[in-house]
């Protein structure tokens, strides 16, 4: 099976209320209440999907009304998934609170997600083999990511990691192991504080210079970080750019021009698409990937809910020529 990107990682079914502001605690509003495909690791394999590549996705699910629907939706994405149906965990599940400007307060019920084993991955071994990147995130058993990350790296293919949600525990373990990284402000400077021993503000990222941003980020030890700066778009620090066709180590693409509604999801929009990029990269540079990715993650706070915002490569088209 050759495929451009295999990601493993969760599925959380989404359940939002949008709420005109967030109740303070105690507090009980009225909100308008919808339901969607979400998890970062699901976002992301269905932002790939859609940007026309060849996708497998590797994630445990429970045996519950939750865990079929999934598996239906991944099909109709054309997305190749091996699941591993979890017999005594529900399914992922997400709580989500949307304001009235867009912003979101998420809870994870990680259930089936963290039971996915090591030795399930490790099933699948000839599909990471056969992939030209793999695509992990933090929402998964961390021994399922570290499996995946290893067999990756055994297999010489590019590994892309996106360290969100923040571990509590981080240990900075999985680094050695990546290519690139693409964590927030907040994942970036948890890293920080966690593996280099760095403490600083994640506000004051977006007024840094380049040239300390570049600084910091190399503290991390990953070849290439890719710092998603929302509003502010992104920030690049390669060791060595060349390797990527860049012309400079460090510099900045701005977000694309959007109206956002909903921004859950625009992380994994985000990461899916680089991820996609990459794996079809052909002589490109590294830069024109990220721009890519910028115009996919900012069309995607344009629609509600998190899988189903994800733009096609024709919407693409279309917007951005
Ligand atoms: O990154 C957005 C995702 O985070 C949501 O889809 C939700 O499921 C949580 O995992
Ligand atoms: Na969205």
């Amino acid at each position: 099976v050759a495929c451009d990107v295999a990601v493993v990682g969760s599925y959380n079914q989404d359940f939002v209320w949008r709420t005109d502001h967030f109740p303070v605690p105690g507090e009980t509003r009225l909100g308008r209440f919808s339901t969607g495909p979400g998890g970062k690791g699901f976002n992301q394999a269905v932002a790939a999907a859609r940007q026309g590549a060849k996708v497998i996705f590797i994630g445990a699910l429970g045996r519950d009304a939750i865990g079929q629907g999934a598996a239906a939706l991944a099909h109709a994405e054309g997305i190749d998934a091996r699941w591993q149906w979890c017999e005594d965990q529900p399914s992922g599940n997400a709580a989500i609170v949307l304001d009235a400007a867009g912003q979101n307060l998420i809870v994870v019920g990680s259930g089936a997600n963290l039971a996915l084993s090591p030795a399930h991955v490790e099933a699948q071994r000839a599909a990471i083999d056969a992939a030209r990147v793999v695509l992990t995130q933090h929402e998964v058993a961390p021994d399922a990511t570290g499996r995946a990350l290893a067999l990756a790296r055994e297999a010489g293919r590019i590994t892309v990691h996106n360290p969100a949600p923040p571990l509590a525990d981080e240990d900075g373990s999985l680094l050695p192991l990546v290519d690139v990284l693409t964590p927030n402000e907040t994942e970036f400077t948890h890293l920080l504080a966690r593996c280099a021993g760095v403490a600083m503000d994640a506000g004051a990222l977006g007024v840094m210079a380049d040239d300390a941003l570049h600084a910091l980020a190399r503290r991390l030890g990953v070849p290439t970080v890719v710092i998603t700066l929302g509003a502010a778009g992104a920030f690049v620090s390669h060791a060595d750019p060349a390797r990527w066709g860049d012309a400079r180590a460090a510099y900045r693409v701005p977000a694309a021009r959007v109206q956002p509604r909903d921004t859950t999801g625009a992380g994994d929009a985000f990461s899916g698409s680089l991820a996609a990029a990459l794996a079809q990269r052909g002589e490109a540079p590294f830069a024109t990937a990220i721009t890519h990715a910028t115009r996919v993650a900012g069309l995607a706070t344009e629609s509600p809910g998190a899988a189903d915002a994800m733009p096609t490569r024709e919407a693409l088209r279309e917007r951005f020529g």
